[in-house]
């Protein structure tokens, strides 16, 4: 893997030898050994949260060259070794990992592992073994006797409206998940989950989608980072594309922080301009966040 941007090559360099440059310790960047391949170490260097936020939604999504969120349903044909470690340190440095029902029910999703890898850096910024893993869901519609429910290790969260099913509430308690409140009707807030979460400690938080749930955390104003995997291949099809929703007033602007390469994967990573073209919420809660979180416990 090796850095393009910002720039690892001297000013003065051509920019056809960037990106064809062989790796190394010229050629490489900073982090690069001589086959091109970053330690864990260095890529959760290179990905660390901003210090001391009071949250930080970070969302983690690979989209295709003509913009597919997946294929054949799973987002596993668009990815590739260098995706799934990039999507592994980015679940180590999390406190919760948020997903929408339609990704938990299409991918099969399962509880974050702990890491030895990760352990003392997750103990040293005060965090517990694994990232819980946050559900989001108006219908309930969840198996919770699947093992993303019963063998965590880390008790798995559901977020749903004040207007969830009864009986499915009463099915997700009595498989001893936590159930928490973060809008008034079936639906969730999404501008309320960040407050919701953060309330609880979890301030460093990922997002893994899907598309759905993703576009309503951008159309909040609540996404602060982006990490975009743009997959060199083509999917066609009607998959959607990494966010889905209705169209804004007006486009987002977001800011280029990096981009990592490997084997044709760029891994980019851009932060949210802010509504006034400022840098995130590294230092509070962004808008939409004010409402008193809520737990149906
Ligand atoms: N390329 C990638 O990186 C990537 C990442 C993730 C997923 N995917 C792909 O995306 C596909 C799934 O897409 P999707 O858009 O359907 O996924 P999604 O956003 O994960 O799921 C949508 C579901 O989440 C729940 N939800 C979302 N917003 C909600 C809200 N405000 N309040 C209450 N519930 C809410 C609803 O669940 P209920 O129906 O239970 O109410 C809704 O049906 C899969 O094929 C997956 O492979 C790709």
């Amino acid at each position: 893997m090796r850095r393009l941007f910002p720039s690892p090559f001297p000013a003065a360099r051509p920019a056809d030898q960037r990106l064809h440059d062989g790796g190394g310790a010229d050629g490489g960047g900073g982090a690069d050994d001589a086959g091109g391949g970053w330690s864990l170490d260095a890529l959760a260097d290179a990905y660390a949260y901003p210090a001391a936020p009071r949250r930080w939604l970070r969302a983690n999504m690979v989209g295709s060259l003509d913009g597919a969120a997946h294929h054949g349903g799973r987002s596993k044909p668009l990815s590739s070794a260098a995706d799934m470690r990039v999507f592994g340190v980015l679940r180590a440095l999390a406190d919760v990992v948020v997903v929408g029902a339609g990704t938990v029910r299409h991918e099969g999703y399962r509880p974050a592992r702990s890491r030895p890898a990760f352990a003392a850096r997750r103990a040293a910024a005060g965090q517990g073994p694994a990232p819980a893993i946050a559900v989001v869901s108006g219908s309930l519609r969840l198996d919770f006797g699947r093992p993303l429910f019963t063998e965590p290790a880390v008790p798995t969260l559901v977020l749903t409206g004040a207007a969830a099913p009864a009986d499915r509430v009463a099915a997700a308690r009595a498989a001893g998940v936590e159930v928490l409140v973060a809008g008034e009707g079936e639906d969730v807030d999404p501008a309320r989950v960040v407050g919701v979460l953060a309330e609880r400690g979890l301030t460093r938080q990922l997002t893994e989608g899907g598309p759905r749930l993703l576009g309503q955390f951008a159309a909040a104003g609540v996404l602060d980072e982006l990490c975009l995997a743009v997959s060199p291949r083509v999917a066609l099809g009607g998959a959607p594309r990494v966010m889905e929703g209705p169209e804004v007033a007006v486009p987002a602007e977001y800011v280029l922080e990096s981009v990592l390469e490997e084997e044709g994967f760029l891994f980019t990573r851009y932060l949210w301009a802010g509504p006034e073209g400022g840098r995130g919420t590294p230092e509070g809660p962004g808008p939409g966040t004010t409402s008193a979180p809520e737990s149906a416990e």
